[in-house]
């Protein structure tokens, strides 16, 4: 019996839970070799949503192939829980809507999510354990590094250059760069909620507004 956890039974995880299962189900034909459940680290665990809920330890102490990815925005979460489970066994699986468009050479690291509605153009560079949230998009020659998070409908046009635990808020948009002068939000940048980014952004900045700022805050 393989097992396949979403870590997170917050609001995310129980969003990207029946994104999950629609994925698995339509590969494998055979409902009864797998189960598809939630991980915590804490906390209750009754069911939720009909599916197990079990402890981290649990999960990794179980026997047979055991697969997981965390659905929690929280980058540093993400990377020290992404790290344990690997040095434990399990390997990561990425959660592809079956709505979502991947058009042409573009490569996505392992642990991704790319919730209902997300589009990724061509010749688009991501790292791991990348989050997109429903209706986002990231266009033609982006280059975006791991544990980058984006809420729901973030616009990110071409030739974006988004750094290692950047977070990207609901309905941001950031203007194309060039080849010669990419747009860059830095590493750990946070772009606010309906922002709109026209400029490069410092490492662990927090931006918001139109054009955004750090000093709008
Ligand atoms: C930018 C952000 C990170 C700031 O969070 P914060 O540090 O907790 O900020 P606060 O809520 O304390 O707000 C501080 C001030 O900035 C303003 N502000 C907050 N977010 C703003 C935004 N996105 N655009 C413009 N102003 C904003 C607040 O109104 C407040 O103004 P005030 O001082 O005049 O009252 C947050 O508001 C945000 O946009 N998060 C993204 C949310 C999101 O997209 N969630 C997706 C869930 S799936």
């Amino acid at each position: 019996m393989e097992i396949f956890a979403i870590v997170g039974a917050g609001g995310f995880g129980r969003e990207v839970m029946p994104v999950a299962k629609d994925m698995l189900t339509s590969t494998k034909h055979n409902a009864s070799t797998f189960e598809i459940l939630f991980v915590v680290e804490y906390g209750d665990t009754k069911p939720i949503n009909g599916h197990r809920v079990i402890t981290a330890n649990e999960f990794l102490a179980s026997k047979g192939e055991k697969y997981f990815n965390v659905a929690i925005a929280d980058y540093k979460a993400r990377e020290r829980i992404s790290k344990t489970f690997i040095e434990s066994g399990a390997l990561p699986f990425s959660i592809i809507s079956r709505n979502s468009v991947c058009m042409s050479s573009n490569e996505i690291g392992e642990g991704s999510i790319l919730c209902p509605f997300t589009t990724i153009t061509s010749n688009v560079k991501i790292g791991k354990f990348f989050h997109a949230n429903i209706y986002s998009y990231v266009a033609h020659d982006c280059k975006i590094g791991d544990y980058v998070t984006f809420g729901p409908n973030v616009h990110c046009n071409g030739r974006v250059i988004i750094e290692d635990y950047a977070y990207i808020g609901t309905g941001a948009i950031i203007k194309d760069g060039s080849d010669s002068k990419p747009i860059i939000i830095g590493k750990g940048a946070v772009v606010g909620m309906g922002a709109v980014v026209t400029k490069s952004v410092a490492s662990f900045t927090t931006v918001v507004g139109n054009p955004a700022l750090p000093n709008h805050l």
